[in-house]
């Protein structure tokens, strides 16, 4: 590996390293505006931006693997067994380091610029892979919903969550190791990373050439491309186990004696007992008298129970599978509502559009399917009837 790869060039009679090619180039810095964006429309921005979020993240994702595929077609220094240091090469480094300056400079990447630039592949591809079971698993969408159960405690978000906090903190120390290197090599490493070139100094350690197959490499890349595309189109297309049942079939009951006073909720929002308990007390629902005649009663909360979220594999029904019939409660008084709103400004439930918190589909274009899928929020705006 890199001790049999890299020789001492005798002296710099060449002024210049090409370095970094031209694909490299590209790679690290639409990779790091990807990331960038995914980063932003993840942690800074709400759940409306997740289209721009998926965009960036594949992108990443797709950038990766070529640059894994480049690492073993690319030129010299773009592969992996010219900069991947043994441990005892990276002891000798670090000791080197710590000791002092290291004599000689590495023109490709250090052994610890090497292990950084390992970590953050195999961080994006974490991302990406949480990402993707947060979409099966949390929005059963995509192509693992068929395969991954929905999960209420977003335990995928949150594993998705904290490898991005830890690819933050990578990028954090690989912007730290750049600025620090650049000034002990009085060469400014990021303008390298622009013109692909270093200045050629003697004791430099250079890599013996390597041809570059860029046909092959990007052969591979398109065939995994494709693969890669088919099964996630085949995945996706499978029918969802237990879906909710859809609101064009809601019966014609449900919708005359329950969506009057405010919008048809989804019977997969509450459990069975929850509804049988609030259809028990009708005459007294949430301060209006919504009686109805005993068999309308029993035929709707039939349905009702029929379709309940017991009977459903999706977030919303597992978020509110559990709660306790008594005292019937308005989902927004619960506190996994209120977790999932914290960060809306209350103020927007006061506009007119909205006027409830209750209103949920002034918000959640797709709240009678009971879905609520981060895709299709929209806020009303103000004034807007
Ligand atoms: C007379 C008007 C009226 C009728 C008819 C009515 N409701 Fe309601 N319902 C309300 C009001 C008011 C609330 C309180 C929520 C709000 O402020 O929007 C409410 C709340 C609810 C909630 C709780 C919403 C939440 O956020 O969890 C459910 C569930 C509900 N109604 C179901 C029904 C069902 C089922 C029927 C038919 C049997 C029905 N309602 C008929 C007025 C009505
Ligand atoms: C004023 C607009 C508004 C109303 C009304 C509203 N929501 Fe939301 N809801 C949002 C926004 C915005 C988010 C995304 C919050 C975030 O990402 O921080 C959200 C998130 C959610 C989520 C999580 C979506 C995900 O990311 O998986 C669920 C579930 C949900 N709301 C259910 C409801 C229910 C049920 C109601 C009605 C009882 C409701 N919401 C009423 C604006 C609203």
């Amino acid at each position: 590996m890199m001790n049999q790869s890299q020789i001492l060039a005798p002296d710099a009679r060449a002024a210049r390293h090409q370095v970094w090619d031209v694909f490299l180039r590209l790679f690290h810095w639409s990779l790091a505006a990807s990331v960038t964006v995914a980063l932003v429309t993840g942690f800074l921005l709400d759940a409306s931006w997740v289209r721009l979020h998926l965009g960036a993240g594949i992108l990443a994702v797709i950038l990766v693997m070529a640059r894994i595929v480049w690492g073993f077609a690319g030129p010299a220094y773009a592969r992996f067994e010219q900069f991947l240091p043994r441990p005892g090469a990276l002891r000798a480094y670090l000791r080197e380091h710590l000791a002092g300056a290291p004599r000689r400079r590495h023109v490709g990447h250090n052994p610890l610029g090497a292990l950084m630039v390992v970590a953050l592949l195999l961080a994006v591809l974490g991302l990406g892979a949480t990402g993707l079971a947060y979409l099966g698993g949390g929005l059963k969408t995509g192509p693992l919903a068929t395969i991954l159960p929905a999960t209420q405690t977003g335990f995928w978000s949150e594993t998705h969550e904290a490898l991005a906090a830890i690819i933050l903190g990578l990028i954090v120390l690989h912007l730290g190791g750049v600025i620090h290197e650049s000034r002990r090599c009085g060469e400014n490493l990021a303008r390298a990373m622009v013109t692909g070139c270093k200045e050629a100094r003697s004791g430099d350690l250079v890599a013996p050439h390597r041809p570059a197959r860029p046909i092959l490499a990007a052969a591979v890349v398109l065939a995994l491309l494709a693969s890669g595309g088919a099964a996630v189109v085949a995945l996706s297309g499978r029918p969802l186990q237990d879906p909710p049942v859809a609101a064009a079939e809601f019966p014609a009951v449900y919708a005359d004696e329950c969506a009057a006073c405010h919008m048809a909720y989804h019977p997969a929002l509450r459990s069975a007992s929850s509804w049988q308990a609030l259809m028990a007390r009708l005459d007294d629902h949430f301060g209006e008298d919504a009686s109805l005649p005993d068999e309308t009663g029993a035929e709707i909360t039939a349905w009702l129970t029929a379709n309940s979220a017991e009977t459903v594999d999706n977030r919303p029904a597992s978020l509110w599978r559990d709660l306790s019939p008594l005292p019937v409660v308005a989902l927004p008084d619960t506190p996994q509502w209120q977790e999932l709103h914290e960060n809306v400004d209350p103020a927007l439930f006061k506009r007119r559009a909205v006027y409830s918190r209750s209103n949920c589909a002034a918000c959640h274009r797709d709240a009678e399917s009971g879905w609520f899928s981060p895709f299709a929020i929209s806020i009303p705006k103000e004034n807007t009837q």
